[in-house]
């Protein structure tokens, strides 16, 4: 059996250690494809890969037809849009995530740049702290809740939305639970966003939901940005000089953010929340346990397209 590693972005190497340990010990070989630049590395390489790690890597229909030994997908993370999951369906491909394996190095991020902004990027000149601030989380899975463990830490207020979520556990954490995204982005002068990008949130965080923000308002997404309206929000922070948007996944339409916000826009390069040894470990290892498991006992724990 054979096990690729396909990460366009790859992961430290202890992860991979760690990762080729745990597929050698099961009499699997290991083959790497990091740092790759086409797709058309990609497809060569899965050619004979009976299981598959990725990343953010895109598994498309054409990644599918043209891995004719594949039998099973793993993204060592939690968010699996860039997996087309009807076509690995119809391919009879099993795609599994790692959910809550790389969570806290995202929340750390969150909090991160929020430090970094209240602090005017570290420009020499007089910020605000964090403390006594409330903090609104948007979507209460295992980031948003390191998110709310750690903003406790620094004595922010902590209130949080989630669809999906119970309000009495959300509240056992301390947090204070709000009804709607509406009430939350009232109530909240930070955001910090952790939803899924899905065909209901792509686009959800417009220019109505925004606009209530209380004043020194600041939007943090360690997320996705499919998820933003950008031109709304390019539309709301002309409107408001007091409005910060600050993002690990760099809008599409970067360089007009950058050019108009000087001074409260930020965005990392590249996704760096995962991009912590801990947080490639974490996850690496349990994508090729999660392997090991599918193909020696059938196991489809953390399958994600029944
Ligand atoms: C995730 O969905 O797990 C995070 O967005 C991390 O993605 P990455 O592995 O591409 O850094």
């Amino acid at each position: 059996m054979k096990v690729l590693v396909a990460t366009e972005k790859p992961f430290a190497k202890i992860a991979v250690d760690g990762i080729r340990k745990e597929i050698e010990a099961a009499g699997y070989e290991l083959a790497l494809l990091e740092k790759y630049t086409d797709k058309a590395q990609l497809l060569d390489a899965v050619k004979d890969a009976n299981a598959i790690i990725i990343r953010s890597d895109i598994i498309d229909a054409e990644v599918l037809d043209a891995a004719k030994e594949l039998k099973i997908v793993v993204r060592a993370g939690a968010g699996y849009d860039n997996v087309d999951l009807a076509a690995a369906t119809a391919h009879n491909v099993c795609v599994m995530n790692t959910p809550g394996q790389n969570s806290n190095a995202v929340a750390e991020l969150a909090l991160g740049m929020m430090v970094y902004a209240v602090r005017n990027f570290y420009n020499g000149t007089s910020g605000t702290e964090l403390m006594g601030k409330k903090l609104g989380i948007h979507a209460y899975g295992n980031v948003g809740r390191n998110v709310a463990r750690v903003a406790k830490g620094f004595g922010m207020e902590v209130y949080a939305y989630d669809a999906f979520c119970p309000k009495e556990v959300i509240e056992k954490d301390g947090v204070k639970a709000l009804d709607s995204a509406e009430e939350l982005y009232k109530t909240c002068q930070v955001v910090s966003l952790h939803i899924p990008a899905t065909a209901e949130t792509k686009n959800s965080i417009n220019y109505a939901l925004l606009k209530d923000m209380p004043k020194g308002a600041m939007l943090v997404n360690t997320a996705r940005k499919e998820v933003i309206n950008e031109a709304e929000l390019i539309k709301l922070m002309e409107e408001r000089a007091d409005f910060k948007y600050i993002t690990d996944i760099m809008p599409a339409a970067n360089a007009e953010f950058a050019e108009k916000f000087a001074g409260r826009y930020f965005s990392t390069p590249k996704k760096m929340g995962a991009q912590t040894a801990e947080a490639n470990i974490n996850a690496g290892i349990a994508a090729a346990k999660q392997i090991v498991g599918f193909l020696k006992d059938g196991c489809e724990k953390f399958r994600v397209n029944k």
